[in-house]
């Protein structure tokens, strides 16, 4: 099910927080293309938002850690995936994918 988040993108690279159905979220901009991720670190589970984007890839403020964009996986092998959601922009707004709770 898709749910409307924003009227706009964020501006390029701004980590913008939203929630969804209670889920803490992620919605960034790189060079155009929106990317969505949960907001929650998969190494030690704290806020990514508090980090930044470097090479179409979110890096994680605690422990430098970076997570791609497009699949989830980490730099470290050993790293859980960050869950990524799907991403549209229309000319009502910007919407999320996400299962309906
Ligand atoms: S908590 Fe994110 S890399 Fe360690």
């Amino acid at each position: 099910m898709w749910f409307k988040v924003l009227e706009h993108s964020p501006k390029p690279d701004a980590l913008k927080e939203i929630s969804v159905n209670g889920v803490e979220l992620v919605l960034t901009n790189v060079k155009g293309r929106l990317y969505c991720f949960e907001n929650r670190c998969p190494h030690e589970e704290v806020r990514l938002s508090l980090g930044c984007i470097k090479n179409k890839k979110i890096k994680c403020a605690l422990h430098g850690y970076s997570f791609n964009l497009e699949t989830g996986w980490s730099s470290e092998e050993d790293l859980e995936r960050l869950k990524i959601y799907q991403v549209k922009r229309e000319k009502a707004g910007i919407f999320i994918e996400m299962e309906d709770s």
